[in-house]
């Protein structure tokens, strides 16, 4: 039986390149992918957070190219080739396990 053909394959993804916070980066997205997930799942950025998810709350808020957008509802591939993206950097594993373990109580 035939292997199903993966998305790459199928050419649903997306090469994009983009700067972020002065670091050049080159990845695949898919088409519906959001920047905001993409910068927190697959770069491991994850100053902007997710909240209200319609573009009231400015949690997702990132500078592109200078300019505030709303990362929840702006598709990532909008960002290709834009000049620079940023956002804090990722949480250091100590404050990450001190964040989570304050959460737990
Ligand atoms: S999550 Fe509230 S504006 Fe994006």
């Amino acid at each position: 039986m035939a292997k199903p053909m993966s998305r790459r394959a199928q050419g649903q993804f997306l090469p994009i390149s983009m700067t972020v916070n002065g670091v050049a980066r080159e990845i695949e997205v898919e088409p519906h992918e959001l920047l905001l997930d993409v910068v927190r799942d697959r770069l491991g950025l994850t100053g902007a957070k997710r909240s209200c998810d319609v573009q009231v709350c400015g949690a997702c808020t990132l500078l592109l190219d200078g300019r505030p957008v709303s990362s929840c509802t702006l598709p990532a591939f909008e960002a290709r080739g834009r000049g620079c993206i940023r956002c804090k950097r990722r949480l250091s594993s100590t404050a990450a396990f001190s964040a989570g373990s304050a959460r737990r109580g």
